[in-house]
């Protein structure tokens, strides 16, 4: 159980490039890192395309006027004259300046924790891996979900086997919120979303679906894919190319089959993500709208929920729980347990203990990759008219 007592030597003196006033995820980054205020201290950033909007901002934060710096490049060029300079950046900006933000970072010696989608290419991906590799910094992806304790007890059950063999994997993220076009006219952030040169080459299959994806990954880390079949469409034609709706079919290496749902045209959908595995024996299901219950039904026995920061849950869950059963945790809390994550695997990467990298369980550069090639294959297949391809 954690209680927010210090786990690193002291707090990573931390920046934000992005994440402004008006940004949608800013606030989540903050919450985050700051939430036990021994992981990570604000000290710096370039917040905001409008700098002087971000200036302020950032002064509101309680960042000094004069670390409230114009763009990216002058932040990491003065930050790197201070004894007390930034050691680690997040980047929460819009999807097509990731590559370059992050790539400056680490020539500038920083460690970097970017938002997915991670890049445009799975080439950008592992050029990014083998700089990191090469200047020993992490590079972490903010899967915000990931951090719910109780998908690592989903990973634990079927890891021992409490469901049998995996047969089917069901993943949906879906929401209303594009149902109609008033939004692309007036959200900004809406706006570059289906624009390809800023969003890249998929609209929900990379805002929305790289998160559940990541969350099957992190349940059942035996499991590949080796095809898919991906039918997207945009229902709303202003969005086309890009697609405001994806069907997914997949097929594992084991046999096993699954299906993913990407939609932000849900019309009324107010639950969001659900990733359900079918077993040979049982299944498994959890929702984030509720994310302190997981579902457990064996077949022929009742269907039992499982409920956050009980002592009857695996060890590897309950280490990331705070508030202690019955009292309300959720995305707060999920994004404070993947920032502590990144601390610990900077702290880490820093003190160059491989062994401690190697067991820490978080959203790395591998699964950034990973997240860039999903969007890759399920882009590629739907561009053939939806047909099956080989897991690339
Ligand atoms: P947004 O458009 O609402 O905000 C972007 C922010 O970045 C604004 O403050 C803007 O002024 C700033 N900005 C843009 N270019 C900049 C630059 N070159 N330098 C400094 N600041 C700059 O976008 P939103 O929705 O916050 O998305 C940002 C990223 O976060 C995207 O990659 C998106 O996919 C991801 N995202 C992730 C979520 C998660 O749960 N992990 C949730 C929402 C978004």
């Amino acid at each position: 159980m954690l209680n927010g007592e210090r786990k690193t030597p002291q707090p990573l003196r931390w920046a934000m490039v992005g994440g402004g006033r008006l940004g949608q995820v800013g606030y989540k980054h903050r919450c985050g890192a700051l939430r036990d205020n021994t992981a990570f201290a604000l000290v710096a950033g370039a917040f905001d395309i409008v700098p002087e909007r971000g200036r302020e901002f950032g002064v509101n934060l309680g960042v000094d006027a004069d670390r409230c710096y114009d763009d990216y490049r002058t932040l990491f060029a003065q930050e790197a004259r201070r004894e007390d300079g930034i050691e680690v950046v997040s980047v929460a900006t819009p999807n097509g300046t990731h590559y370059q933000i992050t790539r400056a970072a680490l020539l500038a010696g920083l460690h970097v924790i970017c938002e997915k989608p991670l890049f445009f290419t799975s080439r950008e991906a592992y050029e990014i891996k083998a700089l990191a590799a090469e200047k020993n910094r992490i590079v972490g992806v903010t899967y915000g979900f990931s951090g719910h304790p109780l998908l690592l007890q989903m990973r634990a059950m079927v890891a021992n086997g409490q469901i049998g063999e995996v047969r089917m994997v069901d993943l949906q993220y879906t929401h209303g919120f594009n149902a109609t076009d008033e939004v692309d006219r007036l959200s900004d952030a809406q706006k570059w979303r289906i624009d390809p040169q800023i969003s890249g080459p998929s609209f929900v299959l990379g805002d929305i679906s790289t998160h559940t994806y990541y969350l099957s990954q992190l349940v059942m880390p035996q499991m590949q894919i080796s095809e898919l079949l991906c039918d997207r469409q945009s229902f709303i034609p202003s969005r086309a190319p890009l697609e405001d709706n994806a069907l997914v079919m997949m097929r594992y290496a084991n046999g096993a089959v699954g299906r993913m749902w990407a939609s932000s045209v849900n019309a009324g959908a107010m639950s969001s993500q659900r990733i359900r595995i079918v077993g040979s024996k049982a299944s498994l299901e959890w929702t984030d709208i509720n994310p302190s219950e997981l579902s457990y039904q064996v077949q022929g026995q009742p269907n039992q929920t499982l409920y956050r920061g009980m002592p009857y849950l695996d060890e590897t869950c309950n280490a990331w729980e705070r508030l202690g059963a019955l009292h309300t945790e959720g995305l707060t809390e999920s994004w404070a347990n993947i920032y502590l994550k990144f601390a610990l695997a900077i702290d880490a990467c820093n003190r160059g203990d491989r062994q401690a990298l190697d067991q820490l369980v978080y959203p790395d550069i591998d699964a950034g990759i990973d997240g860039v090639r999903w969007i890759e294959n399920c882009v590629r297949s739907a561009d053939q008219g939806a047909r099956w391809v080989a897991f690339e």
